[in-house]
């Protein structure tokens, strides 16, 4: 399974990633999903490796998917929580990630509140030769470029499990609907999409998406010896949903970020509910074969009617989060490869 044109050592923003990238990780994590239905579902592929999950923000999904695919990759798992650690004594960010470098840490996985954090510390440990590599699990409204690879795999396994391709995105239209103005998720997700040739439409109230939104997007897509990569991004901008849903082959829906909302930007949740919210009668806009998704956590109810999420014809839902650990171990073990 060696990949010798992966040259990556840290994953910290997908900006830049070239269409035969996304393609390897697709290839890679294929394989791991295949490693995961087995009954040894382990491979000693990073034995002897130290991988430290540095979470200074709340996480359940990501945090203990990256536990399980550094388990399944037979390396060893160090897990940082701040409310226990030194970091209560005045211990700098910096200080503590060298604290885990001097034990071994090999590669670190990182989630912080504050965009730009893995980024420091990537460049940290490059400035020591440390040879460590990063991966962002999720900073502020920046990035969150595992979230965004694991969705790329869902939605190419659903359309060919035997061979996810990202070919198979020329075209499809993925709608976004929910607080993009805070969502790293959001962010990832259109530089990996528009980078495959999806067209990619963002829904939500102007007041979580206003319209310079898309002047973030405008860095043209790096070419590569693929013939898929597109001309350019297909990204389109709404304010209604229903308009915005016709003909949809993937509905990702977004929590909304209390927590990164710093005024009322919203009338009533109930308000949010009725005009952006996915129901049955909505989604009847969309493709027959239309699947939605959404990163979690939900709020049941609001992003989504209950019903919905829990229909096993409709959701793609569990499968992100199945999907999350064969992608977890293809990026982990594709930078831990690199010299
Ligand atoms: C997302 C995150 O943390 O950015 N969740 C996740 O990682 N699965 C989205 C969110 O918090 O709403």
């Amino acid at each position: 399974m060696a990949d010798n044109t992966w040259s990556r050592r840290h994953i910290i923003s997908l900006e830049d990633f070239t269409a035969n990238e996304y393609q390897t990780i697709l290839q890679t994590a294929t394989s791991f999903s295949e490693v995961l239905s087995r009954r040894t579902k382990k491979v000693p592929a990073l034995q002897g490796q130290v991988i430290t999950n540095l979470f200074f923000e709340p996480s359940t999904r990501t945090r203990s998917s990256f536990e399980l695919a550094a388990k399944r990759l037979s390396a060893d798992i160090l897990n940082f929580s701040p409310g226990s650690s030194s970091l209560k004594k005045g211990e700098t960010i910096l200080d503590t990630a060298k604290t885990y470098l001097a034990m071994g840490t090999n590669l670190m996985v990182i989630r912080h509140q504050e965009a730009g954090v893995p980024t420091i510390i990537a460049q940290e440990m490059d400035r020591i030769n440390s040879g460590v590599g990063i991966l962002n699990a999720g900073d502020g409204q920046h990035a969150h470029p595992s979230q965004a690879l694991l969705d790329l795999f869902t939605i190419c396994n659903s359309l060919n499990p035997n061979n996810p391709h990202i070919e198979q995105l020329q075209g499809k239209k993925v709608v976004i609907v929910g607080d993009i103005l805070h969502s790293r998720v959001a962010r990832s997700n259109i530089w990996s999409l528009t980078t495959c040739g999806a067209d990619v439409h963002l829904v939500a109230p102007p007041t979580l998406l206003p319209k310079h939104f898309l002047g973030a997007f405008k860095q043209p897509i790096r070419p590569d010896h693929t013939a898929t990569t597109p001309p350019e991004r297909k990204l389109y901008l709404h304010w209604q949903l229903e308009p915005a849903l016709a003909g949809a082959d993937f509905v990702m829906a977004l929590r909304l970020q209390h927590e990164r909302m710093s005024q009322h930007l919203l009338p009533s949740l109930r308000e949010y509910h009725q005009q952006f919210g996915i129901d049955r009668e909505r989604l009847k806009r969309c493709k027959p074969t239309v699947k939605i998704m959404h990163p979690g956590p939900t709020n049941r109810g609001v992003e989504l009617t209950s019903d919905l999420m829990d229909d096993p014809e409709l959701s793609l839902v569990p499968m992100q989060v199945t999907s999350g650990v064969a992608t977890r171990m293809a990026l982990l073990y594709l930078i831990g490869g690199v010299k």
